[in-house]
């Protein structure tokens, strides 16, 4: 059935080969700056990853005129406003962020107080407050996860209030993506694993909620097919570039179909989980996805029953409810198969999350903004028993 609006928006140009970083020069050239200051953080730094951007900088015959490298785990708002500062007196032009979601999170709400000036939470909080495009922002992901080098959202924490808080705005999808999987190698097991799962989840997600549209299901496919093929080699094998690249270019299209088409419910209880109890983001999609889609599965039985096939499952034969479980039950091996590289935890119980916390959970996914896409209605009393299950 054809939805009868949507709207498709993706103006992130996007390169992908292996090495590309350091051979930047047509697009940076298409760009037209030639100053750069490069956000990222200890760890990426550590592994020389920041050094290879400025090389690749150098070599184009561009610049790398500073750099912010304490972002922390989260993106926090102090880290935008003193990087923000940096950039601004540094002369650059543009910036380029290298790192995970928290890194182009902080650079893209440091390219509004850069780019514009202002106050972060005083004059943009709110959806869609900007009203000119910023300066350059180029992105080199070192994770497969997030989708944040083509999503319009920045998700920035306020230490201060202990709460997250979400600037969606179609001027901050960056201007260039690049992805390049000899910068995701050296990712452990464990990250590799959990921000796969957050791609998956990703295009699960938007494949299934009620703002899915034929151009965001197409991305959503893709992404779904690329992970389940690739992340179990990419967790156990690192160096292995094809499985690499393929769960890059894979995150890449779930954040595509997920700026379009939303998350659901299972985002809502990881958003929960993680600010209740710490569980990182990745973990906490893994341990709920196949819970919530058994929460949803009376009003997405024909979509799972397709998602099966692109799963890898053999449905022929099947009714459609079967085949539908085949999906949920297709989740459950490839996170099996996770857990058994040691790289997954399949419970709550596994996390630090205390069984009388659970129906906070439960509350704290009515209340996230992801309910409102969720194509079951979101209760949270009908929600708790699948939660108890995951525990
Ligand atoms: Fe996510």
């Amino acid at each position: 059935m054809l939805p009868d609006f949507f709207e498709f928006y993706s103006p992130t140009k996007i390169v992908y080969e292996a090495g590309v970083v350091s051979d930047l020069k047509p697009e940076l050239d298409i760009i037209g700056i030639q100053k750069y200051f490069v956000i990222s953080d200890h760890i990426i730094d550590d592994l020389g990853l920041v050094q290879k951007v400025a090389d690749g900088l150098e070599a184009a015959g561009c610049e790398m005129v500073g750099k912010y490298l304490d972002v922390a785990q989260d993106a926090r708002l102090n880290d935008v406003q003193t990087c923000a500062e940096k950039v601004k007196s540094s002369g650059a032009e543009g910036i380029i962020s290298v790192g995970g979601g928290s890194v182009i999170d902080t650079a893209k709400a440091v390219n509004i107080l850069f780019s514009v000036g202002g106050d972060l939470v005083e004059d943009y909080s709110g959806a869609h407050t900007l009203t000119q495009p910023l300066k350059p922002h180029v992105v080199v992901p070192t994770t497969a996860g997030t989708g944040s080098e083509v999503t319009f959202v920045a998700v920035i924490y306020d230490e201060e209030n202990k709460e997250k808080l979400a600037f969606p705005d179609k001027f901050l999808m960056p201007n260039l993506a690049v992805l390049d999987p000899e910068m995701t190698v050296s990712l452990p097991p464990k990250m590799t694993a959990a921000t796969g799962m957050d791609a998956l989840t990703h295009a699960v997600e938007a494949y299934v909620g009620i703002q899915a549209a034929p151009i965001s299901d197409v991305f959503a496919l893709g992404a779904i097919e690329l992970i389940m093929k690739y992340l179990k080699t990419a967790t156990e094998d690192g160096q292995d570039i094809e499985a690499r690249g393929a769960m890059l270019i894979a995150a890449t299209m779930a954040g595509i179909s997920f700026t379009h088409s939303m998350c659901g419910c299972v985002h809502g209880m990881a958003h929960a989980t993680g600010a209740l109890y710490r569980v990182p983001h990745g973990v906490a999609n893994a341990i709920f996805l196949p819970f919530g889609m058994e929460y949803n599965f009376e009003e997405i039985t024909e979509r799972l029953a397709r998602l099966a096939s692109v799963m890898g499952e053999d449905v022929s034969g099947l009714s459609e409810e079967d085949a539908a479980k085949k999906a949920i039950e297709a989740v459950r091996k490839l996170t099996a198969s996770l857990n058994k590289l040691d790289a997954l935890s399949l419970r709550l119980s596994e996390v630090g999350v205390p069984e009388d916390g659970l129906a906070d959970i439960a509350e704290g996914a009515l209340n996230d903004g992801t309910s409102f896409y969720n194509p079951r209605e979101v209760d949270p009393d009908e929600l708790l028993p699948f939660i108890q299950r995951a525990f």
